[in-house]
């Protein structure tokens, strides 16, 4: 099979660096055809040269990088510095200033354009971050849900409680009214929410095999994940944080990692306590057609063994 077209939408973040790591190792099931980027954990002047300093890392300055939306349709934009750092690739040790270009075009134009240039049912979309640029490609021009084979996304809470909320977490409740426009625009879906995010957790075990790969690439991402997860036991009472955004990349590579269930998930953007709450039918109460595939169990082993294989290569 040829490598499955891919959009990667992030908002780098340590844990989408790590994503976009995996996707770049594997070129064989995955082609990259762009990365776009928007404002979320930090703001979008530091997401889009993260995601230049990430690609540098990987050996891969002519990949196409775009800078999107700079904060949130409707909500004033609210970053993750808490958890990230100032720069949003904190620990990392990667140079500040990366030397490969940003394009000049627009995320969403270079989403629209490279959706309407392909076939019905070609392009996968990977929003790691606040649906705001898929959003505005969508409202913008209609016709590219046609051309998308699925949206796989990190963000939500299908069961559980959220991050930024007690209700919402972070990636949706930056941007309630984004997600609400592209979980209602017709193409097939998958979720990866806090519910299987929250399953794998950089315990030190596992940060101390990702260090023995020895690299570059594994020096900057032990230290951009040591960084990452230094409150989390505090936090979640968990022995280090959990990996959110690579789910997506590993459930690409190996979807028999990741269980789900078929089902509807709509998104609140009325109640002010509930705002961003995916609100997951998983019992099929709504008579609801299911719009998405909603993931609730990883193997933690398996998607670890995965990253530690995929780093190696880089
Ligand atoms: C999500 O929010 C961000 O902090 C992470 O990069 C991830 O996309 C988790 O809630
Ligand atoms: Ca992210």
């Amino acid at each position: 099979m040829p490598p499955r077209p891919i959009i990667i939408d992030c908002d780098p973040g340590q844990d989408d660096a790590v994503a976009l790591l995996m996707a770049l190792a594997s070129p064989e099931s995955l082609k990259v055809l762009g990365i776009t980027c928007v404002a979320g954990n930090v703001p979008l002047e530091l997401t889009q040269r993260n995601a230049r300093r990430v690609c540098e890392l990987a050996g891969r300055p002519d990949l196409p990088v775009f800078a999107g939306c700079p904060r949130p349709l409707i909500l004033p934009l609210g970053t993750a510095e808490a958890v990230h750092g100032q720069s949003g690739l904190d620990g990392s040790g990667l140079p500040d200033q990366p030397t490969m270009p940003l394009q000049d075009r627009h995320a969403v134009d270079f989403i629209i354009d490279t959706c309407l240039s392909a076939a019905d049912g070609e392009i996968t979309l990977c929003p790691l971050g606040p649906m705001t640029n898929i959003a505005v490609a969508i409202v913008k021009a209609p016709k590219i849900v046609g051309k998308i084979r699925e949206i796989i996304f990190m963000g939500g809470a299908a069961l559980g409680p959220g991050n930024r909320t007690p209700s919402a977490e972070f990636n949706i409740a930056t941007d309630p009214h984004a997600a609400r426009i592209v979980m209602e625009a017709g193409a097939p879906l998958v979720m990866f929410g806090l519910d299987v995010t929250h399953t794998v957790i950089t315990t030190p075990t596992r940060l101390d095999a990702i260090r023995k790969i020895g690299t570059p690439v594994a020096e900057a991402v032990s230290g951009m994940l040591s960084f990452y997860d230094r409150h989390d036991p505090e936090r979640y009472g968990e022995p280090g944080a959990p990996l959110h955004d690579p789910c997506v990349i590993a459930w690409l590579l190996q979807p028999d990692l990741f269980r789900g269930k078929e089902t509807h998930v709509a998104v609140e953007t009325t109640s002010p306590l509930t705002l961003g709450r995916t609100v997951v039918d998983w019992w099929g109460v709504t008579g609801n057609e299911p719009n998405a595939i909603v993931m609730d169990r990883a193997d933690s082993d398996g998607f670890y063994a995965l990253v530690v294989d995929r780093l190696s290569r880089l």
